[in-house]
């Protein structure tokens, strides 16, 4: 079994889809590993790091040539593929939906392409969720960040000089994301609020020493739709949550919002009336920027002033943490690969709960139910 790490070519992608660590362990299962030269730098590892744990370090062309297995964080362009084995899969963040005609050119290659992100939220998968590990990471990024150019200090501080009183934190969309930067906040010495949809995460919130903000007074308020994600919500919840919002949001002096609904455009959740309303030196980062934005008039990268407000929030917020997001992705695309590692074979073999859940295509064809629809 041959892999091949090639360096990852997007735009501002710092992270690499294996590390010394995994390297060594796919080794150890009995695989071959050819890494791109360069490959680890922007994670901070060195071609001699991987060479020193057994992997043959080389340009793309000999890395690529006769490989069954291509890592990547995000999908390889096909044109580069060219060399591997028939059949060979493609092992990635794919972006299915945002990169479509990708995966058509995978399926004409006859490469078999598995998407990570649909890895299927089950216990035994809970290791190989990519969605998991670099969210997790992004939501401490996006406070950290916001920290970064706020012009205040986070915690209260009693000082000769006087005192200073702790920032007032708010974080909208509690999943793993939100939790993280609930949890960092908190460790920075902000006062902590946070609201969802969900009504399981108001627990949670609580659970981290925040206080959780929710709307009540409209009934069937549960947001939980399947595999615990988000649904959209009714029009009467909406009008009611941004009531709810807006008296809360003009006392804040960060906003950290993460609400996404798969398959839909980030729901709007701060308009620019609301961001009118706080305080100037406000900051508020937007961690659904990419995906349309929960905050009116944020900009992909860019911080934003409007009404005295700052407002940001990157494209790629993992790729902020090469090294640990890079440790994180290469485990989740191990535990993924090795749960599946049949010695018999010197290959994984995938079953149908984890292999139809994620396979976009096969066989020359595009086989993802989703894609299909
Ligand atoms: P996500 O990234 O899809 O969304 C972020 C958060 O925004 C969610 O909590 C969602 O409820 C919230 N949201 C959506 N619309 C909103 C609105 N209008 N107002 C306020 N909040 C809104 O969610 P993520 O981080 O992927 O987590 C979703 C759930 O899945 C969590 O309960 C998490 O614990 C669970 N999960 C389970 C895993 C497993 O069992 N393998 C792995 C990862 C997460």
């Amino acid at each position: 079994m041959m892999i091949a790490v090639p360096r990852e070519s997007a735009e501002g992608e710092t992270r690499v889809a294996a590390t010394p660590e995994t390297v060594k362990k796919f080794i150890a299962l009995g695989a071959q590993v050819a890494v791109e030269s360069g490959a680890g730098l922007s994670a901070s590892i060195a071609d001699a790091d991987y060479a020193a744990v057994g992997a043959r370090v080389g340009d793309a062309a000999s890395v690529l040539a006769g490989a069954q297995i291509v890592l990547g964080v995000q999908g390889p362009d096909p044109t580069h593929l060219t060399g591997v084995a028939p059949g060979a899969w493609v092992v990635a963040g794919l972006d299915p939906f945002g990169q479509r005609a990708r995966i058509d050119a995978y399926a004409a290659a006859g490469l078999e392409a598995l998407a990570m992100e649909f890895m299927p939220r089950i216990t035994r998968a809970q290791s190989m969720d990519i969605l998991s590990s670099q969210s997790n990471l992004a939501g401490y990024k996006a406070v950290v960040d916001a920290a970064g150019v706020y012009g205040r200090a986070f915690p209260m501080m009693m000082t000769a000089a006087g005192t200073i009183s702790a920032a007032k934190a708010f974080v909208m969309g509690v999943g793993v994301a939100g939790l993280q930067a609930i949890a960092t906040a908190r460790r920075l010495g902000a006062q902590v609020s946070a609201t969802d949809v969900r009504s399981a995460t108001k627990e949670q919130i609580q659970s981290l020493g925040a206080k959780p903000i929710f709307v009540e007074s409209v009934a069937g308020i549960e947001g939980e739709g399947s595999g615990g994600y988000a649904t959209e919500m009714s029009e009467d919840y909406q009008k009611a949550q941004a009531e709810l919002v807006s008296g809360h949001i003009a006392k804040q002096d960060i906003v950290i919002t993460t609400a996404l609904i798969p398959g839909r455009a980030a729901p709007r959740l701060i308009s620019d009336a609301q961001i009118a309303s706080m305080k100037p030196g406000s900051v508020i980062f937007d961690l659904a920027v990419s995906q349309g934005g929960n905050v009116e008039g944020s900009v992909a990268d860019r911080i934003v002033e409007r009404h005295g407000v700052k407002i940001m929030g990157w494209t790629n917020t993992a790729a902020r943490l090469p090294a640990d997001a890079s440790a994180l992705f290469s485990r989740n695309l191990y535990n993924f690969l090795s749960a599946f590692w049949d010695k018999e074979k010197g290959a994984p073999v995938l079953d149908e709960e984890i292999g139809g859940a994620i396979r976009l295509t096969q066989g020359g064809a595009v086989v993802h139910p989703r894609l299909l629809a």
